[in-house]
Parts: C-alpha cells; sequence; structure tokens
C-alpha cells in the first residue's frame, strides 16, 4: 500500500508534465506542480506507515470478534460471549496472563500461537491497552 501511494504521484506527475509541455512547456509551472504532487503522495502515505503492526494485526485478527473498539460489541463476540477488554476481569489480568490467553486460547477463544508470532502477539495485546482507556 505504501509503495503504490509513493509510486502514484510520479505516474500522475510525468502525465500531467506532458500535458503542460504540449500547453506551453513552462518550466516553473511543471516544477511547482511536481513538488504539490510530491506532497500530495506524501501526505497520503504517511496514515499507512502510521498504522503501528499491533494495530494492523487486531483490526486484522481480533476485531471481527472484539470489534475495533474492543467493547466485543460485534454479532461475533455477543454469540461467543468475548468480555469488554474493558471489563475487570480483563484489566485485572497481567500482560504475560492476556498473552498466554491469545497463544493458547480460552473457551470460545481461538488459539493464535500458530498463527500469529510472538511479536505480533505481544504488540496486538500491547494495542488492547489503549482501547480500555
Ligand atoms: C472468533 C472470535 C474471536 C477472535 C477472532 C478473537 N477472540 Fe479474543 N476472545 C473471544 C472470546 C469468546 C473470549 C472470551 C473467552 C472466555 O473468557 O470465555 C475472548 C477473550 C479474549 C481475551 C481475554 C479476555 C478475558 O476475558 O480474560 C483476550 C486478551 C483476547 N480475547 C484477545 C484477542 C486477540 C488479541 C485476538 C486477535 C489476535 C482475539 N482475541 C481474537 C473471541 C475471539
Amino acid at each position: 500500500m505504501g509503495l503504490s501511494a509513493l509510486a502514484y504521484p510520479g505516474r500522475v506527475a510525468s502525465r500531467r508534465e506532458w500535458q503542460i509541455d504540449s500547453l506551453d512547456g513552462s518550466y516553473l509551472v511543471k516544477v511547482n506542480l511536481y513538488a504539490a504532487i510530491c506532497w500530495l503522495g506524501i501526505f497520503f502515505a504517511i496514515p499507512a506507515f502510521a498504522q503501528d503492526p499491533g494495530e494492523a494485526t487486531f483490526k486484522l485478527k481480533c476485531a471481527m470478534c472484539h470489534g475495533a473498539d474492543g467493547l466485543s460489541n460485534t454479532p461475533a463476540g455477543k454469540v461467543l460471549k468475548a468480555a469488554s477488554f474493558k471489563d475487570a476481569g480483563v484489566l485485572n489480568k497481567s500482560e504475560a496472563e492476556l498473552i498466554s490467553i491469545v497463544k493458547t486460547g480460552k473457551n470460545k477463544m481461538p488459539a493464535f500461537g500458530d498463527k500469529l508470532s510472538e511479536d505480533q502477539i505481544k504488540s496486538a495485546v500491547a494495542y488492547i491497552h489503549t482501547l480500555q482507556k
């Protein structure tokens, strides 16, 4: 995603340059236009890089049950009885306990130990804490 966002301004710029060339060939207009399109590319590329890996993993693998807000207020979360991450039972668990639940599963909570790396699990649990505030 990041790469294509970076490649995009270049493609647009070369097409625009050609169009302007055929109109008046003004060098300054071309340079300004190219700079503006580069800034636009950077502007759109930054959000793609800013997302932390824990958030990306959570949205991809966990949010369908626990919800993007971590309140587990989703159809699957309700059926499977997933608790809100803001519940005392979750808030009182240690980091190690939470990581272990994600790795080995618990009741209807699937195990992710063989699907995600240690780092992915740790960063997803770290991201959960940002939803508990
Ligand atoms: C298929 C639905 C589903 C998915 C996907 C899912 N969970 Fe769960 N999760 C549950 C359920 C149901 C529970 C409640 C387990 C229990 O206590 O009975 C739970 C519990 C938890 C708990 C412990 C909360 C507590 O009550 O102690 C954590 C932490 C957790 N999930 C994190 C994650 C993370 C991180 C992911 C993604 C890597 C994830 N879950 C993906 C259904 C899901």
